[in-house]
């Protein structure tokens, strides 16, 4: 039966995985609130179209730092993308230039960096760091992605600590040691990534610590979790280049608002002064409009890749949300 919207590509996904896999790809943290609201707030809201218009050809080409893409619709970081397809994040790199779009690679990424580049190197990749405690090492890193040609810097802000997934727990899910401790790699032999990959996120970083990010790197520099006019504010005053409002797919605390509804206050407290994003809970094409429609830039997909990636057919998968 073919495969009509991501509904039908998250139904066959369950069916693909093992059901370790496909719980650590749904699960949400704690009662699972917030990842039920990022698609259930989607549907709360309702669209007033207006007609006569001219819309015979329809160009969704637009811009995210600079940079065009051929729609506003993207790939958000997601980790151990070999767990839905061997071929991993190369496959997602390739589906991702076929398709001209922007993909955020995991600090989780299972491949190297240097392999998801060689496979893609016409694509527009920007890099998610979760920082280590070990400034010296996110310095080597940064400088790496910045050397490989990535063109953003997204530091994932909401996971100081990460988020209490049940589900994981339960089928006592160890991605480190399954996929990982096979190639340890260390600082000193330049194989930096399994060893951040391996180590405690530094839950100290502050507002502060930002400046000497912005003094290591010439990348845009863009915070993704923010939720709040609050945040959204002190995101400007610390000249970061962008925002993603997210809330980690309900990965991280639960019972925090759905994305779209943080989306407003946030728009409305960065005054066009820098980019906004959205991800969570992205899964139709109407939903993208009404992002778009009440102010984000561009929105990015979690799970949807995942499946997608399950389906073992990179590049058909952007199309059934409205490519
Ligand atoms: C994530 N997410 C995530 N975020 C991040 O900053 N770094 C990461 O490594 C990961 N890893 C990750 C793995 C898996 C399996 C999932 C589902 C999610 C969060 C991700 O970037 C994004 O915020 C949400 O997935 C968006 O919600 P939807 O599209 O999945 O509803």
């Amino acid at each position: 039966m073919p495969l009509v919207c991501l509904t039908d590509f998250e139904a066959h996904a369950r069916e693909q995985l093992s059901k370790s896999t496909w719980d650590f790809i749904e699960g949400g943290a704690d009662d699972c609130l917030t990842r039920d609201d990022n698609i259930a707030a989607f549907k709360k809201i309702r669209l007033r179209p207006r007609y006569l218009k001219d819309v015979s050809k329809v160009d969704m080409r637009t811009t995210i730092q600079g940079e065009e893409i051929s729609t506003p619709i993207c790939i958000a970081p997601t980790g151990f993308h070999c767990l839905a397809w061997p071929d991993g994040e190369m496959s997602t790199a390739r589906a991702a230039q076929a398709a001209g779009i922007c993909y955020i690679t995991s600090t989780y990424a299972s491949c190297s960096l240097e392999d998801i580049v060689a496979t893609a190197p016409g694509g527009l990749r920007w890099f998610q760091l979760y920082v280590h405690p070990n400034r010296q090492l996110n310095k080597q890193l940064i400088q790496k992605v910045e050397s490989l040609g990535f063109k953003a810097l997204v530091i994932t802000v909401d996971a100081p600590k990460i988020g209490n997934r049940r589900h994981n727990i339960t089928n006592q899910v160890n991605l480190m040691k399954n996929l990982l401790l096979k190639d340890l790699g260390s600082p000193e032999k330049g194989n930096l990534m399994p060893y951040l990959q391996m180590s405690p996120i530094d839950s100290s970083i502050c507002w502060d610590d930002l400046s000497w990010f912005q003094s290591i790197t010439r990348l845009p520099i863009i915070l993704k979790g923010i939720l709040t006019k609050e945040d959204a504010e002190l995101a400007v005053k610390h000249n970061v280049h962008g925002i993603i409002v997210s809330n980690h797919g309900g990965r991280q605390l639960d019972e925090v608002p759905a994305s779209i509804d943080a989306l407003t206050e946030v728009v409305a407290a960065v005054k066009g002064k820098i980019e906004v994003y959205l991800d969570g809970g992205i899964r139709t094409g109407n939903d993208v409009l009404k992002a778009l429609a009440l102010g984000a830039k561009c929105v990015f997909l979690g799970r949807p890749i995942l499946w997608g990636l399950a389906y073992k057919a990179a590049g058909r998968l952007l199309r059934s949300v409205g490519t």
